[in-house]
């Protein structure tokens, strides 16, 4: 390839006092497989990501665990990459906000900030709990509705009538720590100046950076007007403390995106070759994507792209949203049991289902993705097993039978092989946007080609008849490279179908580029099963 594109792709930073979910999961397979493609085209894509650290749940759960946030963190960061992991995500570097260099970049950035005059000092009224000492977010403050009279609702929004409001609105207030009653008490806060970018922003985001739905969205959000932004916390706080301010600390989205910079410094530190500044600069050559969901575009369309605008660095060069994952057409959620865990996923099912099922439900747009078990049942063990890897099932074994496991010298059916190749700038198109649902439909399409042809050709009738013919070798042989062009075509969806294919095969790891030539006179090893179906026992077991 002569235009080699570098980048850095990042998911969201999950917080560190959850465990990884088939929510996260779904980003992380997105841009996984995003990455994968790109480095086969022979692209240099870094993949970074991290635990979220800080905040005040992150301070609480810890307490909870009679831990100290940094001993909890630690922990927690280490059983979510294991979780990630075993996904086949593999991420370049995987830290955490909780670092020295992100700590030293989210105190220059800030004094960036400052020095650009985005900084303003603002006295505010916070709910304070007077047993724990502590002012409280809205969402550790309950008491009952003030619109609807819904007890029990959290101080940010009420679940029962979907009214937003803040905690010092609520009738009836209580911390959610101690029970108290929280008092308004006033305290100083820094803000970061968001309005003072609005045109900027405005700009940026009518260029190719989101797609139009957000685009949209982000019109909604300038009508109404900009705000200016909180970033300050009163301690006790897990965090960074401010520089030169008293008992102050970062609030947690503050530092949080500064985060995926900070994971790439620690990922330059162990790749000497590699300049930090070359990929964050202004005027960088470098691509920078961000996967993120639905839930936090603002802080990745308003708020990043202005502290970045702010303190002199390049902007994303997109930021990729993506809907939410609903378990069988509700919405996931522990109270209704419709919350999975990766590692509930895990104790049942190969973890490459699912990285197929998700594929074929992600386009690139942001509607929500839905877990359907009998779609999920259906859609790995008729298409992926059924059609794909059917093409090698049913013709490998001649190869191995007749001919000592050697490949034929050439192909008899060139041009369904010329349609398979003819294929690889569109497919390559559709993984570039993101539409991993068209990419799969396309390989579908092309497996019930190859199927139908060999159902033509009936090696099994030859192979009966004539035993090890030529034409049996022949057709044995175009088959499986018919397979190995689907294989090279969602070796980023299915990494680890791909290797298994790769050592049956016996080749060195597919590239994009290898699709232009055909795999002839070379001997590969006996086939033995890739994937097993899901059995309807498997998916009952684990429903409970
Ligand atoms: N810590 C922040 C991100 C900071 S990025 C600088 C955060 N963490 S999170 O753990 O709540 O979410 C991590 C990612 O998972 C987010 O992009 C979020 O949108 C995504 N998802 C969380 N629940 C999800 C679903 N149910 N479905 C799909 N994605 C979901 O936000
Ligand atoms: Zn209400």
């Amino acid at each position: 390839m002569n235009n080699v594109r570098t980048m850095i792709a990042t998911t969201a930073l999950p917080y560190a006092n959850g465990t990884i979910h088939l929510g996260y999961i779904l980003e992380a397979v997105e841009a996984d497989i995003w990455v994968n493609f790109q480095k086969m085209r022979g692209n240099i894509c870094y993949f970074i990501a991290g635990s979220d650290a800080h905040g005040t749940p992150v301070m609480i759960q810890a307490e909870k665990h009679g831990l100290s946030p940094e001993a909890f963190i630690t922990k927690m960061a280490r059983e979510q990459l294991a979780d990630i992991e075993q996904f086949g995500i593999t991420f370049d570097n995987f830290y955490t906000t909780h670092s020295p260099e992100n700590e030293q970049l989210s105190a220059a950035i800030y004094q960036q900030l400052q020095k650009a005059g985005a900084i303003i000092r603002k006295t505010i009224y916070q709910a304070y709990d007077p047993l724990k000492n502590m002012f409280l977010p809205d969402r550790y403050v309950k008491g009952t509705c003030p619109r609807c009279n819904s007890p029990d609702q959290y101080g940010d929004n009420c679940e029962v009538c979907g009214a937003t409001y803040g905690s010092s609105e609520l009738l009836d207030p209580k911390s959610v720590l101690s029970g108290a009653t929280p008092e308004a008490r006033a305290t100083e806060h820094l803000f970061f100046d968001l309005p003072h970018y609005a045109d900027q922003l405005k700009k940026w985001i009518s260029g190719p950076h989101v797609i139009k739905e957000i685009q949209n969205k982000m019109q909604e959000w300038f009508d109404a007007g900009l705000q200016t932004w909180d970033i300050s916390r009163d301690a006790p706080y897990f965090g960074f403390k401010i520089p030169e301010e008293k008992d102050k600390y970062f609030y947690v989205w503050l530092d949080a995106p500064i985060g995926y910079m900070a994971s790439f410094k620690n990922f330059c530190a162990k790749h000497p070759g590699l300049d930090y500044d070359a990929f964050w600069k202004q005027d960088s050559k470098t691509e920078l994507y961000h996967f993120i969901g639905k839930d936090i575009v603002y802080f990745h369309t308003l708020f990043w792209p202005a502290v970045l605008m702010a303190s002199e660095h390049r902007l994303p060069t997109q930021v990729f949203v993506h809907g939410f994952v609903t378990v069988n057409g509700e919405k996931m959620s522990k109270s209704r049991g419709t919350f999975i865990t990766a590692k509930q996923y895990l104790e049942k099912l190969n973890p490459e289902y699912l990285r197929y099922y998700f594929a074929a439900k992600l386009n690139g747009g942001i509607e929500d993705i839905d877990l359907n078990f009998k779609d999920f049942m259906q859609r790995v063990n008729s298409d992926l097993i059924g059609k794909i890897i059917n093409i090698a099932a049913r013709t490998a074994s001649f190869i191995g039978k007749f001919f000592d496991n050697q490949l034929a010298t050439q192909l008899t059916n060139k041009p369904l092989w010329e349609l398979f190749i003819g294929k690889q700038s569109e497919i390559a198109d559709y993984y570039e946007t993101r539409d991993y649902a068209r990419v799969l439909r396309e390989v579908t399409a092309l497996a019930d080609k190859a199927n139908e042809w060999i159902a033509e050709k009936k090696p099994w009738q030859i192979a009966k008849e004539q035993g090890g013919s030529e034409e049996l070798k022949e057709i044995a042989t175009s088959a499986l490279n018919l397979f190995r062009i689907l294989i090279i075509y969602l070796k980023p969806v299915l990494p680890q179908l791909a290797l298994s294919v790769e050592s049956f095969l016996q080749i060195a790891p597919l590239q994009w580029q290898d699709i232009n030539t055909p795999l002839l006179a070379h001997s590969i090893k006996s086939f033995t099963p890739l994937m097993t179906r899901i059995e309807e026992k498997q998916i009952t077991e684990w429903v409970q």
